[in-house]
């Protein structure tokens, strides 16, 4: 097999984002550039990600990202052997802006595309930055998503749960919002929560210790509220610490819950944990996930922060991991607004899957 040299684009929320990154599977690759523009700033005023404002920030970002990408990695469109580009999910305005761009860059260049899942990227990050080979149980969990799922191979996913309501990242979000603390909510809760007493409030685990590894998050979200609007005198600073606590407890338990079926399934010599999104940059979190690890003999990957959050790096990786296996993508694929991981392996136009490949959904 030999290295491919990767274009990719991520618009699929509130980063603006092209990166170059050329290697094969199964890693470690080289990012010769990642260009991230957050929109935090145009979306702060509103404590959130409005659509409609993220997809004309990209319009008016996208070119001049992918332009700093090529110069940064002192390469030329001519010498990049493909354009990737988030295909979904996410917020379709903003997967729009992206997909068309790759999709006229290939063709003027005269290269392949890739449509590349969000959700993959994150997958196949540990793979670009540490070469973690399959299979491996991943731990997605950011603003959108929250997951655990055994990624086999490229397009192989095994779902082993998901959030029956909030991502665990909407739920620090959420919570910040009930402090007045500033959007994005993870970094001030986690600041706040180290001057904090996580005991001071008995706030509820949903699901804790329950059969499956699916996650749970509103009843968590409705209890800080009803603390915040009781009216009582309470330090901010307790209840981000007690609420900070209460996820880690109910994302390490659940994690442990599909950490045994893993086991079960893929065998022990199958023992990496592989923890990606925003949330992932949780310091409390990450030393939490790791002692359960280090319990449980288990190696865990979490590429560093960067990574972890939405970025373009990711999606240039895919688009090598994808082209090694000549998975390239028809121009008249559409974004996907959804598009779950066990869906990924099929149903893409265009998509022809190697002999043997399926997807393997519960
Ligand atoms: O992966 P990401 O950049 O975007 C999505 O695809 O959602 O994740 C953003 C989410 C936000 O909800 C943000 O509050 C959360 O990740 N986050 C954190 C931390 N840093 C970011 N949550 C907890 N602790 C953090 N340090
Ligand atoms: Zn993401």
């Amino acid at each position: 097999m030999r290295d491919f040299t990767v274009l990719g684009i991520e618009t699929s929320c509130d980063e603006t984002a092209a990166a170059v990154v050329r290697g094969r599977a199964p890693g470690p690759g080289e990012i010769l550039s990642n260009v991230v523009f957050s929109q935090i700033e145009e979306h702060r005023p509103y404590g959130g990600v409005v659509p409609e404002i993220a997809a004309r920030a990209h319009v008016e970002l996208l070119d001049e990202v992918i332009a700093q990408a090529l110069s940064q990695s002192k390469l030329a469109l001519s010498q990049i052997d493909v354009v990737a580009a988030t295909g979904g999910p996410g917020l379709i305005g903003g997967v729009m802006v992206g997909v068309t761009t790759a999709k006229a860059l290939a063709l003027a260049a005269e290269k392949p595309f890739i449509a590349v899942n969000h959700l993959e990227a994150h997958a196949l990050t540990a793979r670009l930055t540490g070469g973690v080979a399959f299979p491996f149980l991943l731990l997605l969990i950011s603003g959108g998503h929250c997951q655990l799922v055994a990624v086999e191979g490229v397009g192989r996913f095994r779902l082993y749960g998901t959030t029956i309501d909030d991502a665990a990242g909407e739920a620090f979000d959420k919570t910040a919002k009930l402090l007045e603390l500033p959007y994005p909510g993870g970094p001030a809760i986690e600041a706040l929560a180290t001057h904090g007493n996580p005991r001071r409030f008995a706030l509820p685990r949903p699901l804790l210790g329950r059969p499956g590894a699916d996650f749970s998050f509103a009843g968590l979200k409705t209890a800080v509220r009803q603390v915040v609007r009781s009216g009582k005198e309470f330090a901010p600073a307790d209840l981000a610490a007690s609420f900070q606590a209460a996820v880690i407890d109910v994302v390490v338990d659940r994690t442990r819950a599909a950490s045994e079926r893993f086991r079960s399934e893929f065998g022990s010599i199958a023992n990496h944990l592989v923890v990606a999104g925003g949330v992932a940059a949780n310091h409390a979190l990450r030393q939490a996930l790791a002692a359960f690890c280090e319990s449980e003999d288990f190696t865990i990957a979490i590429p560093p922060p960067a990574l972890c959050t939405d970025n373009a790096a990711m999606i240039a990786w895919t688009g090598v991991e994808r082209s090694g296996l000549e998975l390239f993508d028809e121009l008249s694929f559409s974004p996907r607004a959804r598009w779950p991981l066990q869906d990924v392996a099929e149903g893409i136009s265009g998509h022809v899957p190697l002999q043997g490949e399926r997807a393997t959904s519960q």
